[in-house]
């Protein structure tokens, strides 16, 4: 999508084998690109969110196991890497999904085949995340198209953190169905949750918005149930870190809120995900590890000044903290699932029949 006049993905390829990415811990203010290397560089980019979003952290993932089979394809170190990507974050299943894809692969074949074919797995991956993205865009687009057509006024969506390009390679998934509907001229307009802690609704959503000329109010988080109440949100769209075969969807923190919020109002509730983020090993969302986070990011705020990143503690000395990231919306609660397969229930023979496809 584009940053000023330019297009840009997440993570893209340079000479061969040089792996770039855009640093998000420094958005909206300073637009940062840097080359990851080694194992250690890929692990900490996940770990420090420089890149962040499930589906962007399966493909760095990707990549990050390629690169180590460059250095020593030998069985040991591969499962090692692995190892050591796969403890960075707990809670996008897409993590598992692209570094099983290539662990799977790669000890099938002859040691001197191994980087090609981890390295054109990673491609195919980054590649398969773009037509997905647009794929979920597609059909949550003709979902905005029929609300239009219905009530033909401006059309007032809910989202929750980041699910839109930067989360993914490129298009993303909660915000695809907004950036191709918004193409086809349909009026619509989106309440950005701020996303407390990290801000990833003010810094990430409202920035890609902005850049793409779509009309958003950014809001803080516990202003949606109000909203709600007040009739000023026709739909609510949010993506997903993993969702279990019943369709419970675990996302980022205050999900599970806003889900209740637009139940009781009777407002549809979708979660927009690639088949990949759905757990074929959980039958229900309650055993999603949910990650629990450094205490520094509710204490500590982050701001530019002089173009530099600055910290400055807003609580008392040694207030107590806790600081889960993610929280889990029971299946009742969500309207649908908007996948690149098509839009489906969220319970396990709807699930099931997505796979099928
Ligand atoms: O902690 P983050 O920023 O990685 O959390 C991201 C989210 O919760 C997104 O909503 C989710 O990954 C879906 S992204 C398409």
């Amino acid at each position: 999508m584009r940053v000023g006049k330019k297009k840009y993905t997440t993570l893209w390829i340079e000479n061969k084998n040089k792996i770039k990415i855009i640093d998000q811990t420094q958005l909206p203010f300073e637009f940062r690109v840097f080359e990851l290397k080694t194992l250690s560089d890929f692990c900490s980019a996940i770990k420090d969110m420089n890149v962040r979003g499930a589906p962007l952290i399966g493909v760095t993932a990707a990549f990050g196991l390629a690169l180590s089979v460059l250095k020593d394809p030998r069985e040991n170190n591969i499962k090692d890497s692995y190892e050591k990507l796969f403890d960075t974050r707990p809670t996008a299943v897409n993590l598992k999904w692209a570094l099983d894809k290539i662990l799977n692969n790669v000890l099938k074949v002859d040691i001197s085949k191994r980087f090609d074919l981890a390295f054109n797995l990673a491609i195919e991956i980054r590649k398969n995340d773009i037509l997905k993205c647009q794929k979920i865009g597609e059909y949550g687009c003709k979902l905005l198209e029929n609300i239009y057509k219905k009530n033909r006024k401006r059309i007032n969506i809910l989202t929750h953190c980041n699910a839109g390009w930067l989360a993914t390679i490129d298009w993303g998934t909660a915000l695809s169905p907004i950036y191709k509907a918004f193409q086809k001229k349909i009026p619509l307009h989106v309440w950005v949750d701020e996303t407390r802690p990290r801000n990833q609704g003010s810094s990430l959503t409202a920035w890609e918005l902005k850049n793409e000329n779509v009309p958003y109010t950014i809001i803080c988080d516990n202003a949606g149930g109000h909203l709600m109440q007040n009739g000023k949100v026709d739909l609510c769209l949010v993506g997903s870190d993993r969702t279990s075969l019943n369709g419970d969807v675990c996302n980022k923190i205050g999900t599970y809120l806003k889900a209740i919020a637009a139940f009781e109002n009777k407002i549809p509730f979708y979660v927009a995900l690639p088949t990949s983020t759905i757990d074929r090993n959980l039958t229900s969302g309650i055993n999603i590890p949910i990650e629990n986070r450094g205490k520094e990011e509710l204490s500590d705020i982050r701001f530019f000044e002089k173009k530099k990143l600055k910290v400055k503690s807003i609580y008392f000395k040694n207030a107590k903290i806790f600081n889960p990231a993610f929280d889990v919306t029971p299946s009742k609660y969500i309207t649908g699932l908007i996948t690149e397969k098509g839009i489906c229930k969220p319970n396990l023979k709807s699930i099931n029949q997505i796979f099928e496809k």
